[in-house]
């Protein structure tokens, strides 16, 4: 059987172990938080997209420890360690160069290390292998090195590891070739790259794209709102272009581990080479601003209604960055919260996902009741399965931020709603 490590069991790294586990591989999985390792071991997931069923079919062939002393019989041992920013927006490399550094103290000759952590081109050449040769091995002669991006999109269920394509980029032939084995394992179409930093720019391409064309469609929104045009008719009617178009949609901001963090760790590599990554940048400010444009516009709202912030009581629907999930990292919604609680708003929430927001001292409430007794209700992320009709029926004020009680209201030629 083959034995195959993963280090770090976050959204990414749990993910690749059961997958690699369901391909019959022995999997040893490394996480430094206990808490992780202990759920894990008790059959219990914290990440949506592994089910509790998945991992007890898999409880025989993996393996979790918060040591790292049995990656030292794995043929491949994956990194997937998370890769934040510091306070001063740079990259923070410290979870993966302690990590790296631990397995380099068991790194064995004939090994196969992946990078998967989104990280600026230069990374798998210029900190992990020299990190790793501490070891006394030299990486692409007594073992192998390579980078291949996560593509994971957690909570999607049409595009998952099998059937979306990997990329791989190898530091030689060699090491190419035995990452191309390893994911034929668990992908059905691996692709490769000449080098491991053009599959570490792919990666962040991928991101930056998107960074940029939600902050096109915001700012046009910001734009539409004073015209008094409605940016989702905009963005449906150019969406029936069947070529040359590409449908992204309003909204209040940008969340996640990645869009709001990793665009910035190119702009900050391309400090080096005397460039400026312009659209990164500009992106990243009007992507930031939206939650006080959205913030704006509920106080405008409420205004009209003759009401003020200050006392209001308003009830935030969906606080987890995306429709889904149950993931805050840096969600706009907390903002929002933040910046209606500085104005005097008496704030609570609803979702479905996210049944506490300890940081905040909130816990999700139930709809029907907080529709009752809410002056406004701001749909911040439209979750599937919550019933965004009924809040647009029994809400007195609705402030809906990802456009999805226009049927609602063309149905019910409702009043009380007011968009992005
Ligand atoms: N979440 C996503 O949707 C997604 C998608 C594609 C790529 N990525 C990228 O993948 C990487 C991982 O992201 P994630 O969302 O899985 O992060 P995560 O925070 O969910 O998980 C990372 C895990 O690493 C563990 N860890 C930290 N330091 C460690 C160490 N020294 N040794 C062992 N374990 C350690 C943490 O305890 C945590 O469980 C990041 O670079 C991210 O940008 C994430």
């Amino acid at each position: 059987m083959r034995t195959v490590g993963v280090v770090g069991l976050g959204y990414v790294g749990l993910p690749l172990a059961v997958a690699f586990a369901q391909a019959g591989c022995e999997v040893v999985a490394v996480d430094v938080d206990s808490r992780r390792v202990a759920a894990i071991a008790a059959g219990s997931s914290y990440v949506e997209d592994v089910g509790e069923e998945d991992l007890a079919g898999v409880a025989e062939r993996l393996r979790v420890s918060t040591r790292y002393a049995q990656l030292a019989r794995c043929e491949a041992v994956l990194l997937c360690l998370p890769t934040p920013l510091t306070a001063n927006r740079e990259p923070d490399l410290g979870p993966l160069t302690d990590a790296t550094r631990a397995l380099g103290e068991v790194l064995q000759a004939g090994q196969l290390v992946v990078l998967e952590s989104t990280t600026y081109p230069g990374t798998t050449r210029e900190r992990v292998a020299p990190l790793l040769e501490e070891s006394g091995l030299a990486a692409g002669r007594d073992f192998h090195l390579a980078f291949s991006p996560e593509r994971v999109d957690p909570g999607r269920t049409d595009y998952t590891l099998r059937n979306t394509p990997k990329i791989v980029g190898g530091l030689t032939a060699g090491c190419l070739q035995r990452a191309l084995e390893l994911y034929g394992l668990i992908c059905d179409d691996v692709r490769t790259v000449s080098s491991p930093e053009a599959a570490e720019l792919s990666k962040l391409l991928e991101n930056i794209f998107r960074s940029v064309n939600i902050a096109l469609v915001n700012e046009l929104s910001m734009l539409t709102d004073r015209m008094g045009i409605d940016i989702w008719e905009v963005v449906d009617a150019a969406a029936s272009k069947p070529y040359g178009f590409m449908r992204f949609e309003p909204g209040p901001g940008m969340g996640g581990h990645c869009l709001p963090v990793d665009p910035f760790y190119l702009s900050w590599r391309a400090r080096e080479f005397d460039m400026a990554t312009e659209f990164i940048e500009l992106a990243g400010k009007i992507n930031q601003q939206m939650p006080y444009h959205c913030v704006a516009k509920a106080q405008r709202a409420l205004n009209e209604r003759g009401m003020s912030v200050k006392g209001a009581r308003v009830l935030i629907v969906g606080v987890a960055y995306k429709p889904g999930v149950g993931d805050v990292r840096e969600s706009p919604a907390l903002k929002i919260v933040s910046l209606l609680r500085e104005l005097g708003a008496d704030v609570s929430y609803h979702d479905p996902h996210v049944p506490v927001l300890g940081e905040l001292g909130l816990e999700s409430v139930a709809l029907e009741d907080a529709l009752r007794d809410s002056d406004l209700a701001v749909i911040v992320t439209a979750h599937p399965g919550v019933d965004h009709e009924l809040i647009a029926r029994r809400a007195r004020l609705v402030l809906d931020l990802r456009g999805v009680t226009r049927a609602a209201e063309v149905a019910n030629g409702t009043t009380n709603v007011v968009r992005l």
